[in-house]
């Protein structure tokens, strides 16, 4: 496992197995129905996605979990990871989890900077290299501020 914590933005970044969430997926009671089409989303974003033009199918590769704080959205989401990470040729891939905290600034224009850095750059890199999972975690009135910032 690496562990890297000195790029801006990002307090997680290492390679994910099938294992290393597997049981947050298993303890995270929603519908079976919830998991297999997350499951089914998640698998063509790192199947078709790469392999389509945009212009045929705008497949913009987000999922986006919405609900109240602590009712398991972020598990899910670790545990989609991994169950995701299963299923790919590889049985691997670069997982990130990024931290808003530390990208949004009061000084003008700082927060865009960043955060274009992060998805422009520091993102784009390790989805480069290989299938890369994304974790954004955000709360409403960060997300009022990214939106500015996008
Ligand atoms: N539907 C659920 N089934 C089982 N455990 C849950 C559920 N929702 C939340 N939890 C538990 O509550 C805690 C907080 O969940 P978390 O994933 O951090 O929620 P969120 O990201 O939505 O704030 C975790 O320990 C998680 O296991
Ligand atoms: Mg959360």
């Amino acid at each position: 496992m690496s562990v890297k914590q000195d790029i801006k933005g990002i307090h997680i970044a290492r390679t994910l197995g099938a294992q290393d969430h597997a049981e947050l997926w298993d303890s995270i009671h929603v519908s079976k129905d919830l998991k297999d089409s997350l499951l089914c989303q998640a698998l063509l974003n790192f199947t078709l996605r790469p392999k389509v033009s945009r212009t045929v199918i705008p497949l913009h590769g987000v999922i986006l979990l919405v609900g109240k704080p602590g009712s398991g959205k972020t598990s899910l989401a670790r545990g989609l990871a991994s169950k995701a990470a299963g299923l790919l040729p590889a049985k691997k891939l670069a997982y990130l989890e990024v931290e808003p905290h530390s990208l949004t600034s009061s000084a003008m224009g700082k927060t865009q900077r960043a955060v274009t850095e992060l998805f422009g750059q520091t993102i784009a890199e390790y989805a480069q290299a290989g299938p890369t999972f994304v974790l954004l975690s955000v709360a409403r009135d960060h997300a009022c501020a990214f939106e500015v910032a996008a």
